[in-house]
């Protein structure tokens, strides 16, 4: 599996304010991770990458001006992080992206932000964002109104450069990924039970960091095999971060086999948890998936509703709102690819109700250029009478290069129109 995109991004962006050369190895190769490298190249940072999964960043210390606007492509997480990265500078920036980037919502980065002074502009809420670069930002005490570490990482990188402390509350556990990368790099951070604290001020010293494989990544296949595995399928080096692996609580719900095989210690210097997983192919079951689980799970949903559709009796998701704010609406995306393989479902303002069928129809599905719905549908077709036709799938690109490889090898029939 490729190495993991939340991880490749920060790793980047710590590395290029961190005073020395940061090694990166397992870094994801994919489109969502080059737009960051690319900005941070335009703001200054050499970064060099002797093979594709092989980074060195020249750590700058600082960043300088770009001679235009910077282009994040897809990747929500590298703008919403660049605004963190961005407030505090010196100089001006803008940070544009795709079509789908542009409907993005960036005011839940740009409030908080603002509030610890710096100036930002949005376009009614959206990208454009225009970032007026304030040196003098102030740490804040901040509640996050839904659990995002997007915007709780936005929030440290520009705590990091203000002034006094920052603390950040979270309703609900995130991913913390940035909180663990920091400690490599040499940053004091406090972390309790739904608080996080910074003093600004500290610098940070290159660290050499391993990335994992990527969970989300991981998760078609583990769907796939616990769909239709006959032998076990057996996953490697995957990062385990219990911040990520509602997916496998939610499918053991379900019954299906999954054996997590935790790998010695954790990987380099950045203490992220590490497994092999296996997985394979049994009856699965419809549930109520337990809210608490959703935001652990929140980039693995689409897939899990694929299981959902394959399962005996009804699965229902609520407390999934934001998954209308992900690449694609992914409720509505979702619902509509079910109803073309006629799956009965209901789409709910905050999730999806399905009932399972023992087989799927064949039919067109429309990705909405959102790469893990294109993914998620190509697992569908482990169950369908008749082919699955997926449009729009270039986008598959910015997270998992090499899935159409890898789903062969696995056993998916997949052709490339
Ligand atoms: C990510 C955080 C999540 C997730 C996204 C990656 C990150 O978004 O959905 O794919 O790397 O911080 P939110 O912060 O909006 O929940």
């Amino acid at each position: 599996m490729p190495g993991d995109k939340s991880i490749s991004h920060r790793a980047l962006m710590l590395g290029a304010i961190a005073q020395g050369e940061t090694h990166i190895s397992g870094f994801l190769d994919g489109e969502d991770c080059l737009a960051t490298a690319r900005a941070l190249a335009a703001l200054g940072v050499r970064i060099e990458r002797p093979a594709p999964t092989l980074v060195r960043v020249h750590g700058a210390g600082a960043l300088r001006a770009a001679s235009g606007p910077l282009d994040m492509g897809n990747a929500g997480t590298a703008m919403r992080l660049m605004m963190g990265l961005l407030a505090p500078q010196s100089f001006d920036a803008t940070l544009i992206g795709d079509a789908s980037l542009m409907r993005r919502p960036m005011e839940r980065v740009a409030q908080p932000l603002r509030a610890m002074g710096a100036r930002i502009d949005t376009d009614e809420g959206r990208p454009p964002v225009v970032i007026h670069g304030t040196p003098e930002l102030r740490g804040i005490e901040y509640t996050l109104p839904v659990a995002s570490a997007q915007v709780k990482s936005a929030l440290l990188l520009a705590g990091l450069a203000a002034r006094g402390r920052t603390v950040l509350k979270e309703p609900a556990p995130s991913r913390d990924h940035t909180e663990r990368m920091l400690r490599a790099f040499g940053v004091q951070l406090e972390q309790r039970a739904g608080v996080i604290a910074l003093e600004g001020g500290q610098s940070l010293y290159a660290a050499a960091l391993e990335v994992p494989a990527d969970f989300s990544s991981a998760a078609f296949f583990i769907v796939a095999g616990a769909l239709a595995a006959e032998r076990p399928l057996r996953l490697t080096n995957i990062g385990v971060n219990p911040t990520r692996t509602g997916l496998l609580e939610l499918l053991q719900l379900m019954g299906a086999d999954i054996r997590v095989l935790p790998r010695a210690g954790a990987t380099g210097h950045n203490a992220e948890p590490v497994a092999d997983i296996e997985v394979r192919g049994t009856p699965l079951r419809g549930i109520t998936a337990p809210e608490a689980l959703v935001p652990l799970a929140i980039d693995e949903l689409p897939v899990f509703f694929i299981a959902a559709a394959c399962a005996h009796g009804e699965t229902l998701v609520r407390g999934a709102a934001e998954l209308r704010v992900k690449e694609s609406d992914r409720l509505a995306a979702v619902a509509a690819g079910l109803a073309a393989l006629g799956v009965e479902h209901r789409l709910l303002p905050d999730g999806l109700w399905i009932r399972g069928a023992p087989s799927l129809a064949g039919g067109t599905v429309d990705s909405r250029g959102d790469h893990r719905i294109a993914m998620a549908f190509a697992v569908a077709a482990l169950r369908a009478r008749a082919p699955i036709e997926i449009l729009d799938v270039a986008n598959v690109a910015t997270s998992f290069p090499g899935f159409e490889e890898c789903a062969r090898e696995a056993g998916l029939g997949l052709t490339r129109l």
